[in-house]
C-alpha cells in the first residue's frame, strides 16, 4: 500500500477545509498539510450557497442581536458559549476574506451591502449578488494556492480513519483515477466533508453530499450529535430541488398560495404588511415557513403543478433592475429550468431538504472526543445551529470554525510526539484495502446500489419529513436496519480499479445508510417538537426532558445507542419563539415592564 506521510490531513476542500488549511499554513508554514477531496475544490458544495453570510456590519445592529436571533432561531438547542464567540468572530472573518479578494456587494456610498434574511430580525447578511458561496470558495481556493505547505489530493475518496491508542493517526483514501488505496499517516485529521442531504430524494444538495465524513468519524467511535434535526429550505425549484435563495425574500419577494394570498400571516408570522416588509412573514425562520407549506397543502391551498404541489414566489413587484443587479443567478435558474422569468411571472417553489444541523460532535474549538480528530462545517455539530439554523449563518460558520479547527490541530501537532505504532496504523490501512477488494470481487451479491439507494430515499421522505410521528418513523427505522444488512450484499457491475464511480457510489451508500440510522434512531427517541423536528404525536417542546443534545454512538451490530448531553446556556433562558407583530408586542411589553431610568 502506498503511504503518504503528512502532519495534518484534511478531508474535504470546500469552504471549511480550505479555511482550515490556510489557518494551519498561517500558524506554522512548516506543518505539512494533505488536503484530500472527493472533487476538485471549486466543485465543492460551498459553491452552491447563494444568499450570503451573516455578521454584524452596521451601527443599527449589535452582537447581542445576532446572538439572540441565532439562539431563539435554534429553539434554544444551541450551545450559547459557542454562539457568543461565533458572533464576535463573524465580522472579522468576513472582513478578512474581503482582504483576500471576496467581492462583497456594496451600497452606493461604498459600504458593504447587507440584506435581510430569515429569522434575522435585522439585516446582517453580507452578499456577493447571489453567488456568495462561489465567491467565498474562489477566494479561499486562490488564497490557499500561495502556501507551498498545502499539498492537494483532488479526486481522492476518503474511506477510514486510523485510530491507535486512543488517538487519530491518519486516514485512508482511494485515488479515484487509479483505484489505489493510499494511507495518509498524520498526527491530526480534520474532517470538513459537508453534510449528507443526499439521504433524501428532494434536496438542494449536490450529488457529492453523502455524509462520508460523518460516517467515518461515527464508525471510529465519535458520536453524531443532534442528527434528528434536518432543515427544509422553503423555496426549492420543483423538479430539480435547486435552491432559490432566501435572498429572493430578503430583497422583497413574497409567498402566495393558490388564491394569491400571503398565507404566512395565518402561521404567527404576520401581519402581511405591504411590501417591503423587513420583519417576519416571508423572513420568518425556515422551519416555520416549511411547516406552513405543509399545512397549506393539507388545507388544499397549494398550487397543483406538473411537479406536484407548490406555492408561488412572487418577485414581479421588484422590477428588472433590482433583480438583475442582486439576483441574476436565480433569475437565470428559473428561466433555464422552468422557463419562467421571475421579473414578469411568479415562480412555483416548494420546501426542499437543505441542511443538517446535526453532525460530528465537536467542542467550540472544533475538537472531537477522539484525540487528534477535528471537524468543521456542515459535517460538524458545534453546536451553534441548535434545532434550526438561520440562513446565512453557515457560510460564516465554516470560516469561524474552519479556522478554529485548523488552529486546534496545529496546537495538537505542536504538543504531540511522533506518530504512534506504524505497524498498527498500516494494518488498519490494509483493512480499508480489504473493504475495497470485497466490493470489487463481485462475489455472489444480489443487491444493486441504485436499488438500495432508491429504497433509502423513499423511506427517509416517508418517515422523516417536515412532520413526523412514531408509526411511520418506526417503519423507516426498520427499513434502514434492513438496508444496513442488505448493503453488505451489493454487487458491482464495474469491478475495475480505474475511475470506478460505481465503487465510490457503493461506499457512499454505506455512509448514507449509517447517517440514516443515526438520524432515525435519534428522531424516534426525541418525543417532543423543537425547531425542524416536528412530531404530530408530541406537538409541544419539552424542556424538562429534551433541552439536551442527542448523541448517537455507533454499534456495528444494530441501531446506535443514544444518550444525551446538556445544552450550554449562558444568558438566554428558553422562551417562546415569536416573530413579526407578536415579537414586537412582546418586546414592547418587556420595555414597559422595565423600571424607568433615573
Ligand atoms: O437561501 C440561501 O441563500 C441559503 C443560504 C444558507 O443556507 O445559509
Amino acid at each position: 500500500m502506498d503511504v503518504i506521510d503528512t502532519d495534518i490531513a484534511i478531508v474535504g476542500a470546500g469552504g471549511a477545509g480550505l479555511r482550515a488549511a490556510i489557518a494551519i499554513a498561517e500558524a506554522d508554514p512548516k506543518i505539512r498539510v494533505a488536503l484530500i477531496s472527493k472533487v476538485y475544490p471549486m466543485r465543492s458544495h460551498t459553491c452552491a450557497a447563494e444568499g450570503g453570510a451573516a455578521g454584524v456590519a452596521r451601527d443599527n445592529d449589535t452582537l447581542d442581536n445576532h446572538f439572540n436571533d441565532t439562539v431563539g432561531g435554534g429553539d434554544w438547542l444551541t450551545d450559547q458559549d459557542a454562539v457568543e464567540e461565533f458572533v464576535v468572530e463573524a465580522p472579522k472573518q468576513l472582513t478578512r476574506i474581503e482582504q483576500w479578494g471576496c467581492p462583497w456587494s456594496r451600497t452606493p456610498d461604498g459600504k458593504v451591502a447587507v440584506r435581510p434574511f430569515g429569522g434575522m430580525k435585522i439585516e446582517r447578511t453580507w452578499y456577493a449578488a447571489d453567488k456568495t458561496g462561489f465567491h467565498i470558495l474562489h477566494t479561499l481556493f486562490q488564497t490557499s494556492l500561495k502556501y507551498p505547505s498545502i499539498q492537494r489530493y483532488d479526486e481522492f475518496y476518503s474511506v477510514d480513519l486510523m485510530v491507535e491508542n486512543g488517538a487519530c493517526r491518519g486516514v485512508t483514501a482511494i485515488e479515484i483515477r487509479t483505484g489505489n488505496v493510499i494511507l495518509f499517516k498524520a498526527r491530526a485529521v480534520i474532517i470538513c466533508s459537508g453534510g449528507g442531504g443526499r439521504i433524501f430524494p428532494f434536496t438542494t444538495n449536490g450529488a457529492i453530499k453523502t455524509g462520508d465524513g460523518m460516517a467515518m468519524a461515527y464508525r471510529a467511535g465519535v458520536p453524531l450529535k443532534d442528527m434528528e434535526f434536518v432543515q427544509y429550505h422553503p423555496t426549492g425549484l420543483p423538479g430539480t430541488g435547486i435552491l432559490l435563495t432566501e435572498g429572493c425574500r430578503g430583497e422583497g419577494g413574497v409567498l402566495r398560495n393558490k388564491d394569491g394570498r400571503r398565507y404566512l400571516e395565518d402561521y404567527g408570522l404576520g401581519p402581511a404588511d405591504p411590501w417591503p416588509r423587513k420583519k417576519a412573514m416571508e423572513l420568518g425562520p425556515r422551519d416555520r415557513l416549511s411547516q406552513a407549506f405543509w399545512h397549506e397543502q393539507k388545507k388544499g391551498n397549494t398550487i397543483d403543478t406538473k411537479w406536484g404541489p407548490c406555492i408561488h414566489l412572487d418577485m414581479t413587484h421588484l422590477g428588472e433592475a433590482l433583480i438583475s443587479e442582486r439576483l441574476p443567478f436565480v433569475r437565470d435558474l428559473a428561466k433555464s429550468y422552468l422557463g419562467i422569468d421571475m421579473v414578469t411571472d411568479p415562480v412555483p417553489v416548494r420546501p426542499v431538504v437543505h441542511y443538517m444541523m446535526g453532525g460530528i460532535h465537536t467542542d467550540k474549538h472544533g475538537a472531537t472526543p477522539l484525540a487528534g480528530l477535528y471537524a468543521a462545517g456542515e459535517c460538524a455539530c458545534v453546536s451553534i445551529n441548535g434545532a434550526n439554523r438561520l440562513g446565512s449563518n453557515s457560510l460564516t460558520e465554516l470560516l469561524v470554525f474552519g479556522t478554529r479547527a485548523g488552529e486546534s490541530a496545529v496546537a495538537h501537532v505542536h504538543g504531540t510526539a511522533a506518530p504512534g505504532d506504524a505497524a498498527v496504523v498500516e494494518r488498519q490501512g490494509a483493512d480499508s484495502e480489504k473493504r475495497v477488494q470485497a466490493l470489487l470481487a463481485g462475489g455472489s451479491g444480489t443487491e444493486s446500489v441504485a436499488g438500495l439507494r432508491s429504497e433509502m430515499l423513499h423511506t427517509m421522505e416517508e418517515g422523516c419529513g417536515i412532520y413526523r410521528e412514531e408509526a411511520s418513523m418506526q417503519v423507516t427505522a426498520d427499513v434502514i436496519s434492513s438496508l444496513r444488512e442488505r448493503v453488505k450484499s451489493v454487487r458491482l457491475k464495474d469491478c475495475s480499479r480505474v475511475f470506478n464511480t460505481a465503487l465510490v457510489q457503493a461506499l457512499e451508500l454505506q455512509s448514507m445508510i449509517e447517517v440514516c440510522s443515526a438520524l432515525t434512531t435519534s428522531a424516534l427517541l426525541r418525543t417532543e417538537s423543537r425547531g425542524s423536528h416536528q412530531r404530530l404525536d408530541y406537538e409541544k417542546r419539552d424542556d424538562e426532558k429534551f433541552l439536551c443534545h442527542s448523541m448517537a454512538h455507533y454499534d456495528p451490530k444494530g441501531p446506535p445507542k443514544i444518550d444525551y448531553l446538556d445544552v450550554i446556556i449562558t444568558k438566554s433562558q428558553p422562551a417562546e419563539r415569536l416573530y413579526g407583530a407578536a415579537a414586537e408586542a412582546a418586546e414592547a411589553a418587556k420595555k414597559a415592564a422595565q423600571p424607568a431610568a433615573e
